[in-house]
């Protein structure tokens, strides 16, 4: 039943609500459609969280898909031993970095009073979620070792069942509950996407790059 719910009914639903939520988001409220900067509020820690969590989320995520749309390389490069040790190690060292990123943002929220007037409901979930889903891959990855080799010969596959609408979910029934967890939070986290600022995450600032640079000026006390 919960295998059913997590590996089934969650990922489909996630997938509708992307589908249907997030072009309605776009069309009814642009304005919405980017992570609002607060950094003229408060700029030291931001920092400092900030750029781990990208630096560090981004290339886990790449190697995250990399499984699933080539899993026959993937499969015949960690096949090494001294591939997988040195793949595991820098995959191990960009979560954690992940981790300290996500945990110093949420941390920076909840310590400066005038960032907790522009924090909404959807915000506080949101940094909670992606906090839950860095620890529990790098629980993951430290406790249920050599999960990158594993990954591909059973998460790969399952994923690939659900993209065919034709979910095997024996490829993932029999794992431990905190991998059952991580893949649950995955699937929340896509569903809350078009809800979220995450939405950023489609936003391709292609032409902001090209934008002159802005002017600040600072009011002088
Ligand atoms: C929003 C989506 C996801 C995020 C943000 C995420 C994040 C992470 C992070 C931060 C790690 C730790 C990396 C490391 O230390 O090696 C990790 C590891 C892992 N994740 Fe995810 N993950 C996501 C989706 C998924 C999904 C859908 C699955 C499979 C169904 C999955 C399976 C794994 C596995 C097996 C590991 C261990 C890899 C290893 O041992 O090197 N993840 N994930």
């Amino acid at each position: 039943m919960l295998n059913s719910f997590i590996f089934v009914v969650m990922p489909y639903a996630a997938l509708a609500l992307l589908i249907f939520v997030t072009p309605y988001r776009f069309c009814s409220n642009r304005l919405t459609w980017s992570a609002y900067s607060t950094q003229f509020l408060e700029r030291d820690t931001l920092f400092w969280g900030i750029n781990p969590w990208h630096y560090g989320i981004l290339p886990v995520l790449a190697a995250h898909f990399l499984g699933v749309v080539f899993p026959a390389p993937m499969k015949a490069f960690l096949g090494n031993q001294n591939n997988l040790i040195i793949f595991e190690s820098i995959s191990l060292a960009l979560g954690l970095f992940a981790l300290f990123g996500c945990v110093l943002l949420l941390l920076r929220r909840v310590n400066t009073p005038i960032l907790k007037k522009v924090t909404f409901a959807a915000d506080w979930v949101l940094l909670y979620l992606l906090a839950a889903q860095a620890l529990s891959g790098v629980y993951v990855a430290t406790f249920m070792r050599w999960g990158s080799q594993w990954y591909l010969h059973t998460a790969v596959p399952y994923l690939w069942s659900l993209m065919t609408f034709n979910p095997q979910i024996e490829y993932v029934a029999d794992f431990p509950l905190v991998f059952k967890l991580h893949a649950a939070g995955a699937f929340l986290i896509v569903a809350l996407l078009p809800f979220t600022k995450l939405v950023h995450l489609l936003y391709m600032p292609f032409r902001f790059l090209m934008d002159p640079p802005i002017l600040y000026r600072w009011r002088s006390k």
